[in-house]
C-alpha cells in the first residue's frame, strides 16, 4: 500500500524508518519531511495548515494510509477532514485531541473523573492570576493552557518571576491565544515518566515506559524544551507501578473519554510524575513523543504499520507487540541557543563517517539540504542519535562515541541523558 507520514521531526523520521521496513508498505511519502527522511520517502513541501492541499495530494497519489505525527494538525481536525473523504488516517480526531490542546480541559477532566493531578487554579485574567500568586507557596508551575511546543510551562521560584511570566503570557501574548488562559499548579517533586499507549477507542496496548529530559541544561536545569533526549525501558519501575498506572490513569481516561463522547483512537501519551507511590498525571499528549518515539521504535520488533492499521480498524484486541530485550537511548543535538533564538544553517559534517547498524541510527529533525546538497542544521532540534544495547551503559557509549564524530559549528547536546538511572538504582 501507499503510505503518507505528516511531519518533519525526529519522530517522523523514526516513523518513516519503521514503516519503510514493513512488507505492507510499497511506497512511502512524507509531508514536508527533512533531509534524513528524503533518503527513504518521497517528500513534498506542502503547508501543513492547508488541509485541502494535503487531501488533494493524497487523492492524486492514491495514498491508502496516513499517519499524522505532530499535534497541531490533529487538534485542528485533520483526521476529521480526511475521514469525510474516506481516507484512512492514524491519530485522534479534533474532539478527543482536546486532551492536548487544552490543559484547562484536561485538569477539569482529571478532577471530575478522579484521576490524580497536581492541585491547580485556572485564570483568564492577569489581575486575578497576579492576586493569586501573592498568597501561594513557591515554587509553583505556570502553564499556558493551549499548545506551545513544550515551551509554555514555567517552574517559578519567586513572586517577581511569576508576575513577569504572567505578563508575558496574558498581556504580551507571547504564545498568542495559547496563553490567554493559564493554569497555576502545585510543583511536584518525583520521577517523571512518559507512558505511551496505543488506543483503538476501547482496547489499548501500553508501549515501553520511557523518560524524556525536558530541560535544556544538564542536571535538568534551565528552561523547558521539546525534549533533549530519552531512553527506554525504565529498569527501576516495578511491575506493580506499571499496573497502577494502567488502572488509575490510562483505563479511567479511555473510559471517561468514551462516556464524554470523545472516543480516542491514536497514541495516548501520559506525562506522569511518580511521587513516592502516588502517580500524578502532569499532561496528556495525543501523539508520539519526540524524542521518546526514536528509542521506542528502535526497540520495536513488530511491524509498526500493521499495528497502526489495526488500531484505526479497532482491532487492537487481536494485536501483539514485540520488543527487543535491550535498552535504547536517543540524544538530541540542537542548535546552540535553542529553545530561544539560535543561529541556523551551519553545515553538519562527517555524518557519512558514522556507520549506522542494528545498534545505531541517526534520526533527523531540523535538517535540510543547501544548494550543493550538503546537510545543514536548519531547525532548533536537529538530530537524535539513537543506540541500543543489552547493557544501558554500552548503549550510552555507542551514542556519545557517534556524536563525537559529528562536526558542526553551532551544536549543543546534553551529556547526561539517562543520568537518573544511576541515581535511582
Ligand atoms: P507539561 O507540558 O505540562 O508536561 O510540562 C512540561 C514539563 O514541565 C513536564 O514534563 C515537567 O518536567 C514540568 N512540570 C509540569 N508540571 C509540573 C508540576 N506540577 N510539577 C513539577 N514539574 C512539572
Ligand atoms: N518529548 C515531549 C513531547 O513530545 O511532548
Amino acid at each position: 500500500m501507499k503510505v503518507l507520514v505528516l511531519g518533519s521531526g525526529g519522530r517522523e523520521h523514526a516513523l518513516c524508518w519503521a514503516i519503510a521496513k514493513s512488507p505492507l508498505c510499497k511506497k512511502l511519502f512524507c509531508i514536508p519531511g527533512n533531509a534524513g527522511i528524503k533518503e527513504i520517502a518521497e517528500c513534498k513541501n506542502l503547508n501543513m495548515k492547508n488541509f485541502n492541499s494535503i487531501k488533494n495530494f493524497i487523492k492524486k497519489k492514491k495514498i491508502n494510509f496516513v499517519i499524522v505525527g505532530p499535534e497541531e494538525p490533529l487538534v485542528n481536525g485533520l483526521i476529521d477532514k480526511l475521514s469525510k473523504f474516506k481516507i484512512k488516517a492514524f491519530g485522534p480526531n479534533k474532539k478527543s485531541s482536546i486532551l492536548e490542546s487544552s490543559k484547562s480541559f484536561t485538569k477539569d477532566f482529571c478532577n471530575r473523573n478522579k484521576i490524580l493531578t497536581a492541585n491547580y487554579k485556572k485564570f483568564k485574567n492577569f489581575h486575578d492570576a497576579n492576586n493569586y500568586i501573592q498568597k501561594v507557596k513557591f515554587p509553583v508551575v505556570i502553564k499556558a493552557s493551549g499548545l506551545a511546543g513544550g515551551k509554555g510551562v514555567f517552574i517559578i521560584k519567586k513572586k517577581i518571576e511569576a508576575k513577569k511570566i504572567l505578563n508575558d503570557l496574558m498581556i504580551k501574548n507571547k504564545f498568542g491565544s495559547s496563553g490567554k488562559e493559564v493554569i497555576i499548579e502545585d510543583y511536584l517533586v518525583g520521577e517523571e515518566i512518559s507512558c505511551l499507549s496505543i488506543v483503538d477507542g476501547k482496547n489499548y496496548i501500553p508501549l515501553l515506559l520511557s523518560q524524556d529530559h525536558k530541560k535544556i541544561y544538564e542536571n535538568d536545569k534551565g528552561p523547558n524544551t521539546g525534549g533533549m533526549g530519552a531512553y527506554c525501558p525504565l529498569p527501576y519501575i516495578k511491575k506493580n507501578i506499571v499496573k497502577k498506572i494502567n488502572k488509575e490513569i490510562i483505563e479511567p481516561t479511555i473510559n471517561a473519554m468514551n462516556k464524554e463522547k470523545r472516543n480516542f483512537n491514536g497514541i495516548l501519551y501520559a506525562g506522569l510524575m511518580l511521587v513516592k507511590n502516588k502517580i500524578y498525571l502532569i499532561e496528556y499528549n495525543v501523539r508520539f513523543g519526540d524524542p521518546e518515539c526514536q528509542p521506542l521504535l528502535f526497540l520495536l520488533k513488530s511491524d509498526l504499520l500493521k499495528i497502526l492499521i489495526n488500531c484505526v480498524n479497532k482491532k487492537l484486541n487481536k494485536t501483539k507487540i514485540k520488543w527487543k530485550k535491550e535498552y535504547a537511548i536517543g540524544v538530541v543535538l540542537a542548535n546552540k541557543g535553542y529553545p530561544n533564538k539560535f543561529k541556523k544553517n551551519n553545515l553538519i559534517k562527517n555524518l557519512n563517517l558514522i556507520k549506522e547498524n542494528k545498534n545505531l541510527k541517526i534520526f533527523h529533525s531540523g535538517t535540510s539540504l543547501d544548494k550543493k546538497n550538503n546537510i545543514i542544521a536548519s531547525g532548533g532540534r536537529v538530530l537524535t542519535v539513537t543506540a541500543s544495547h543489552k547493557n544501558f551503559n554500552n548503549a550510552k557509549k555507542i551514542v556519545y562515541t557517534a556524536i563525537n564524530k559529528i562536526k558542526w559549528a553551532n551544536s549543543y547536546y546534553r551529556k547526561d541523558i539517562g543520568y537518573r538511572i544511576k541515581k535511582l538504582k
